[in-house]
């Protein structure tokens, strides 16, 4: 709370910088640092078997739309360019009557998208708990939204539908639901 008012402050005080800030926030998501942001970390998340072929098997649940019927999550914690911050991690199965037992025995074949929430540093998004949002394929590529924009980043600040809108609505007080289920 009192870093957003020094940041109100700094910004009334220096004029130059509010104008990087409107540049940025024109676009709060799928630019080319988000894009990069986005590969970054999955590879961090590759690496600790996260997500990738060779990820870490968890106990699958049923899930509803839009997280796919079968889900499964991870909480921990990882570190993106020298920043440590609490990740998020749904992996989420789908198909035609797939079971909780076949997405066990078989965590990559239903697979259908990875989605994640990543804490960033303070002031990267004060308003929704500074959480960076991704959607990736099972490649690791990132998808897009029916524009063509990659769905990396402030997913979808100001917009009334997307991971913000959403889990404002649906979510605790940080945007998690994970933790009031
Ligand atoms: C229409 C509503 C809705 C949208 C849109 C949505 N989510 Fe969710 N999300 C949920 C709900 C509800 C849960 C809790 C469990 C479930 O899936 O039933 C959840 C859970 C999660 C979780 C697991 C942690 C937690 O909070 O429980 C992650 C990570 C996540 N969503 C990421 C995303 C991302 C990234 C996007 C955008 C690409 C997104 N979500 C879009 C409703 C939504």
């Amino acid at each position: 709370m009192t870093i957003r008012k020094i940041g109100i402050f700094t910004a009334a005080l220096f004029g130059a910088w509010p104008a990087a800030t409107v540049l940025s926030q024109d676009s709060p998501f799928g630019g080319p640092e988000d894009v990069e942001y986005a590969a970054t970390l999955w590879e961090v998340m590759t690496n600790a078997r996260l997500a990738g072929e060779n990820s870490i098997k968890v106990r699958p649940f049923e899930g509803s739309e839009p997280h796919g019927t079968v889900q499964e999550v991870l909480s921990t914690t990882a570190t993106v360019d020298g920043h440590e911050g609490k990740l998020l991690v749904k992996r989420n199965h789908g198909g035609e009557g797939v079971t909780i037992q076949e997405v066990y025995d078989n965590p990559v074949e239903h697979l259908a998208a990875v989605t994640i929430m990543f804490k960033r540093e303070e002031g990267y998004d004060p308003e929704n708990q500074n959480w960076f949002w991704a959607k990736y394929l099972p490649s690791g590529e990132l998808d897009v939204n029916p524009d063509g924009v990659e769905l990396a980043g402030r997913v979808a600040k100001g917009a009334d539908e997307g991971c913000i809108a959403c889990h404002s609505a649906a979510g605790g007080e940080d945007l998690e639901t994970l933790t009031s289920r």
